[in-house]
């Protein structure tokens, strides 16, 4: 039985004060009691102050990138060592603003892949079609393309330290297009289907994939009951204790 994940994407958002109320009320807020994993990823700079907020709170701390080297001349840049370091446990690779803002590759994306796993960290790997794309029926392709290259050369012990986020890229930051519910369920089944053949039937049906693009409290139910769709990958609504809350308690 696959656990919900929630994780809040706070991007480039948030003062030192405001990283501080917000991670503050996320841990006032959530309850013992619920059920599933969750983390919140804020921006670099407040990794420190926030991981300190969220000791002995049952959320996790995750950063929103990395650079694929222990260390060395890289200005600018920062190693897996060093979120592990400021007690991340997870790291998310691959977002489509990365990919198109930033042109990361494929390879890239997996070289960061491999080094985040092999340093110990848990990947969030995000995948998904632009609106051109899914309308000209290459949707399933870009899928297959980015799962395919992006966990090249990943080894099977690495798998339970992996999940996936479907994000198609005309849902993000846009609540008048999110996917819907059937959307969303039928890019998880292809993304499942994908990884089942790039590695086993048994991998396939314990890997959890979690849908990003314009969730919040309102549909965060209907899309997280659906099968497969096994937890929430939260930009704009995360930056709200009180909608992030809602979101968690929708998945479970
Ligand atoms: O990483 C999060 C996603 O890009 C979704 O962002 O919830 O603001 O649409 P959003």
């Amino acid at each position: 039985m696959r656990q919900k994940f929630v994780v809040g994407n706070w991007k480039m958002h948030t003062t030192v004060a405001e990283a501080e109320q917000l991670a503050t009320a996320i841990v006032e807020g959530i309850g013992n009691e619920d059920r599933g994993r969750v983390a919140v990823c804020p921006p670099f700079p407040y990794l420190a102050l926030v991981g300190e907020i969220l000791k002995g709170s049952r959320v996790a701390l995750g950063a929103q990138n990395l650079y694929p080297e222990a260390e060395g001349a890289f200005t600018g840049e920062v190693s897996p060592t060093m979120l592990l370091d400021l007690g991340c446990q997870y790291v998310i690779l691959g977002h489509s603003e990365r990919r198109h803002k930033l042109c990361e590759s494929d390879l890239f994306i997996n070289q960061k892949v491999r080094v985040a796993l092999a340093a110990g960290l848990e990947v969030i790997l995000c995948v998904g079609e632009t609106l051109d794309q899914r309308n000209g029926d290459q949707a399933e392709a870009v899928l297959d393309r980015q799962l395919g290259h992006g966990l090249a050369g990943v080894s099977a012990q690495a798998l339970a330290r992996l999940s996936v986020a479907y994000e198609p890229v005309w849902a993000i930051g846009n609540i008048a297009h999110h996917a819907t519910p059937q959307q969303a369920q039928d890019a998880h089944a292809i993304i499942r289907r994908r990884f089942g053949q790039l590695f086993d039937e048994e991998s396939a049906r314990a890997l959890v994939i979690q849908y990003g693009g314009s969730v919040e409290p309102e549909n965060a139910a209907a899309l997280l009951s659906r099968p497969g769709v096994d937890g929430a990958l939260v930009g704009g609504a995360s930056l709200n204790a009180a909608a992030f809350l809602a979101i968690v308690r929708a998945g479970v």
